[in-house]
């Protein structure tokens, strides 16, 4: 076993390199995570509650983890062990990797219904369903699917595995090139959807409720659900942005990458919230309908927003299922990266050794955590089954404690003279807003992830 990095690879180009990077960020919590929650919090109010988040705390974390990543030229692991000596700091990293990873086992599952969708969106299946003429159908479909004991986990497979063949490539010619291709066409499809949702009837009532905001709908909670939303949505504290760093060129500019990504990440929240309220408004939904609005309401929504042109329904639900596909895919394939160059540096095998072990494992668990939605839903500790576990574990605990510790350990612990060189690159540019992310890091951010801790756990109440 040794710590060293062989193969240690880079990406090649600025906008790969952004691409790649958002393209981790940008997935199932813009698409699917970020609406349920705005829907349930108030709209506009939230919105502006989570870009205040992703400002304060979500960038100057990535801004973090890029510097770490970077400097040291390895995987996460190995980044934070190289940088340190202290027992706690030194397995931050290895802490971040196994994040990565716990996450990867359920994320997994929820990418293989955004496949199963597209397919029966391309088939026609919603448009069958909206003749029964009620919407208790879509929720006894959706039910009947993730309780089904083998379609969802051959999704699952089929979802790892094509993750596993984009990954197997490598860093440029995997990565680098997918995200290139991917991030451009999901723009695309995004757009075009866009301007769909705003024709549709329900549009100007959608749009107030995503963009007037009403702040009496703020309570303490609210802010925290903002707050680990940032977390999950920017890829914080899953060992992924720090091993994307440490593929970074020399001259990348840490905090303008940083920017941008959050940029692109929350501008494709934003543009999710503008293609489902209008649709929701308009076929006359609850906003508030929870986890199910992308596999239950939708499906309801496309087919009655456009009740009088079917294809146009038609062709909706295949470009949004498809749209949530892809920004799955450059999610997993991050996820998936992580712990993968962990594997290959920390143990000296091939990438491919080390992808087939992520991919293995990840098959196994990712199989358990979809069959507990059905057959083993009798298992289950403190009332949650084995997905929500999963869920509730990361978000609630892995998350805001690898926050804490990245705050904590660039802020206090790390030498200032890194700090300083990587966001000027050596004096080369001028690191413009570097003293306000350190004090946000040293001060701000461990007193706001230490509440959402405590208050995850129940410990305290606010
Ligand atoms: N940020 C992703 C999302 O919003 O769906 C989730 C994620 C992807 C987290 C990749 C971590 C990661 F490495």
């Amino acid at each position: 076993m040794s710590n060293h990095q062989p193969n240690h690879n880079n990406f090649t180009s600025k906008i790969g390199l952004i691409l790649a990077t958002a393209g981790s960020a940008v997935g199932l919590g813009n698409i699917w995570r970020f609406p349920v929650l705005a829907g349930q919090n108030g709209g506009a109010a939230f919105l502006i509650l989570y870009i205040f988040c992703v400002i304060l705390i979500g960038l100057p974390l990535m801004v973090g983890e890029f510097i770490i990543g970077r400097h040291a030229q390895s995987n996460t692991a190995y980044a934070f062990s190289k940088l340190t000596n202290h027992k706690i700091f030194k397995n931050i990293g290895r802490f971040g990797v196994f994040t990565g990873w716990f996450i990867l086992c359920y994320y997994i599952v929820v990418s293989a219904w955004a496949l199963d969708y597209l397919v029966d969106a391309i088939l026609g299946r919603f448009g069958k369903l909206s003749e029964a003429g009620n919407a208790q159908v879509y929720a006894d479909y959706f039910h009947d699917f993730i309780t089904n004991p083998y379609l969802p986990v051959i999704y699952t497979i089929i979802f790892i595995l094509l993750s596993h063949l984009i990954i197997i490539r490598g860093v440029k010619k995997g990565i680098e090139k997918f995200a290139k291709f991917l991030m451009p066409l999901l723009f695309i499809i995004m757009l075009i959807l866009v301007v769909f949702s705003i024709f549709t009837e329900g549009a100007q009532e959608g749009l107030t409720f995503l963009f007037k905001p009403d702040f009496t709908k703020i309570t303490f909670s609210t802010i925290l659900t903002a707050m680990g939303q940032a977390f999950f949505s920017m890829s914080i504290a899953m060992g992924c942005l720090c091993t994307f760093a440490s593929y970074f060129t020399k001259e990348a500019n840490l905090i303008n990458t940083a920017f941008k990504v959050g940029v692109i990440d929350t501008l494709v929240a934003v543009m999710s919230g503008i293609i489902i309220f209008p649709a929701v408004f308009s076929a006359h939904f609850a906003v508030n309908s929870g986890a199910s609005l992308a596999f239950i309401a939708l499906p309801n929504v496309f087919q009655q927003a456009f009740s009088h042109l079917p294809t146009v329904s038609y062709i909706i639900s295949i470009l949004f299922y498809f749209l949530l596909v892809l920004a799955t895919l450059t999610s997993v394939i991050s996820l998936h990266e992580v712990p993968t160059a962990f594997l290959a540096e920390h143990y000296k095998i091939s990438r491919t050794k080390a992808t087939s072990i992520v991919t293995a494992t990840v098959c196994f668990f990712g199989t358990i955590c979809s069959l507990s939605n059905g057959v083993l839903s009798d298992i289950t500790i403190s009332g949650k089954n084995i997905f929500d576990l999963f869920d509730y574990v990361s978000g609630q605990i892995f998350l805001p404690i690898g926050g804490l510790l990245i705050a904590v350990f660039v802020g206090w612990s790390m030498d200032k003279d890194i700090i300083r060189n990587q966001l000027t690159n050596f004096g080369t540019i001028p690191g413009k807003g570097a003293t306000t992310i350190i004090y946000l890091l040293k001060y701000v951010i461990p007193v706001i992830t230490l509440l959402i801790f405590l208050s995850g756990l129940n410990i305290i109440k606010l």
